[in-house]
């Protein structure tokens, strides 16, 4: 094994070099400071790998994505979201008989408990759908209280089949709550997107048959969403679950996790940004001179990645989709030619290449979302549907890992010392 030397204050101190199945290597600072007292101190973690995981692997100077080791396009081409979310969780694709067992579990499990019912009445309409989809999520861990054991492998399927199966029939009643439709149902004849389509967009007095190209659409996108290794959400189940908090309230801290802009809420973001640039005349040059300002907080939403310095391979997959899907939809759309023109726009000027900002996932994800007539404050949610099984993978590694600990980290105090306390009266206006 390699070795790296650290010289500090005289002395010196060897740590391991570990080395990944693709060639990275880190240095292993586990016994950093009872060997020479120091912590590591890296703010967003950009140079810290806080486990070893055999999940998914990126190669952000390449634009390479693989998923237990097949590539994102193989994926993408041929897999379906299922396929995908075994693959992640359990390692290997599905065989038929495998495949068929599982699909049935799924299905088994869409319907919601009646009394969960009850938490969306509570809500205000207006209530932003990742709100409701946490709480509901979170509050699962009520109703099932014989699943709550994380170390327990029954009760960790169990919790598994129904966070896969019920997310869907949770998020379209977020959706139908906010427009003051009854729910529909989950209809087990259909498949998994199909299924979802059905309960967003029927009424109990007009049925709702999707679009076939709509749900492989749909399906394609959950696909290229369903993990990313170490992104803010997924470390966030890990740390929840390293205090062995159950999976029910591990994923619901990391749907809020991906709630935020920098986050999976980008793709709500970026919708909103071009729709702004349409309403506005359509300047996208302006537009960009805005992000680049350093004295406007604007930034452009769907570019950028802390580990991407080339093209996202999801964002190449969704352009092209872009493309076939409004196609085959027969579906006009101002959006798609300012997206287009801000990328190439951006991708020519210094400022992008420079810092290598790129596309990222969220930049034409909505513009499909939107042609599939979603509403923009369910977009996120979409995002939280696909990195459902990566979440789930990464909290079964972590529980499983030879090197489970809670998730603690260090820090370097900077605040007053030496102070005291000083009764009321003794303290100036
Ligand atoms: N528009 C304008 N400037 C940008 C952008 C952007 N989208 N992204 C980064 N920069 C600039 C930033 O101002 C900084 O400039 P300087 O060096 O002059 O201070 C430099 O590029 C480095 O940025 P950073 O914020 O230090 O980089 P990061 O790795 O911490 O952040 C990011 C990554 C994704 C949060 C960021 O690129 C961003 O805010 N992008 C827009 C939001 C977005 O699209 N998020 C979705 C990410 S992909 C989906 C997911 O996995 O969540």
């Amino acid at each position: 094994m390699q070795k790296a030397l650290l010289k500090w204050n005289g002395q010196e101190a060897e740590f391991p070099v570990l080395e990944g199945t693709e060639g990275e290597m880190a240095i292993d600072f586990t016994k950093l400071r009872q060997q020479v007292g120091l912590v590591s101190f890296d703010p967003g973690y950009g140079n810290t790998a806080s486990c070893k995981s055999a999940i998914t692997f990126i190669d952000g100077e390449k634009g390479i994505l693989k998923y237990r080791g097949i590539p994102i396009e193989e994926l993408a081409e041929k897999a379906t979201f299922l396929e995908t979310a075994y693959l992640l969780i359990w390692g290997k694709l599905p065989e038929p008989a495998e495949l068929k067992g599982f699909l049935r579990q799924i299905t088994a499990h869409t319907l919601l408990h009646e009394d969960v019912k009850r938490f969306y009445t509570g809500f205000p309409k207006d209530a932003h759908p990742m709100a409701v989809c946490s709480a509901v999520v979170a509050a699962l861990s009520a109703f099932y209280p014989e699943l709550l054991d994380p170390r327990g492998a029954e009760a960790e399927h169990g919790a598994i089949i129904r966070l896969l199966a019920k997310f869907p029939t949770i998020a379209a009643f977020s959706y139908k709550h906010s427009i003051g439709q009854p729910f529909i149902y989950p209809d087990n004849k259909l498949d998994y997107t199909s299924n979802f389509l059905r309960m967003m967009f029927a009424t109990p007095c007009e049925d709702y048959r999707p679009d076939p190209v709509a749900a492989r659409t749909l399906d394609l996108l959950l696909i290229l969403h369903a993990d990313h290794e170490q992104n803010c959400s997924t470390s966030t189940v890990r740390l929840v679950g390293s205090s062995l908090s159950n999976l029910f309230a591990s994923i619901s801290a990391g749907i809020n996790a991906l709630w935020g802009p920098l986050h999976g809420g980008a793709n709500q973001k970026v919708l909103e940004m071009l729709e702004s640039i349409e309403k506005g005349g359509g300047s996208v040059e302006a537009f960009v001179e805005k992000a680049k300002s350093k004295n406007d907080t604007a930034r452009l939403m769907g570019f950028g990645h802390r580990v991407y310095k080339n093209y996202d391979p999801r964002a190449k997959i969704i352009r092209k989709a872009c493309y076939e899907v409004l196609n085959k939809l027969g579906v006009r759309t101002k959006l798609l030619e300012i997206a287009v023109k801000l990328e190439e726009i951006a991708l020519k000027d210094d400022y992008f290449l420079s810092r290598r900002l790129y596309p990222n996932v969220d930049f034409y994800s909505g513009i499909i979302y939107q042609a599939l007539e979603i509403p923009i404050n369910m977009f996120t949610v979409l995002f939280a549907m696909g990195r459902l099984p990566g979440w789930i993978a990464h909290w079964d590694e972590l529980q499983k890992d030879p090197d489970f600990k809670i998730g603690r980290p260090r820090q370097i105090f900077v605040g007053p010392t030496g102070k005291h306390y000083l009764p009321i009266g003794q303290r100036k206006q």
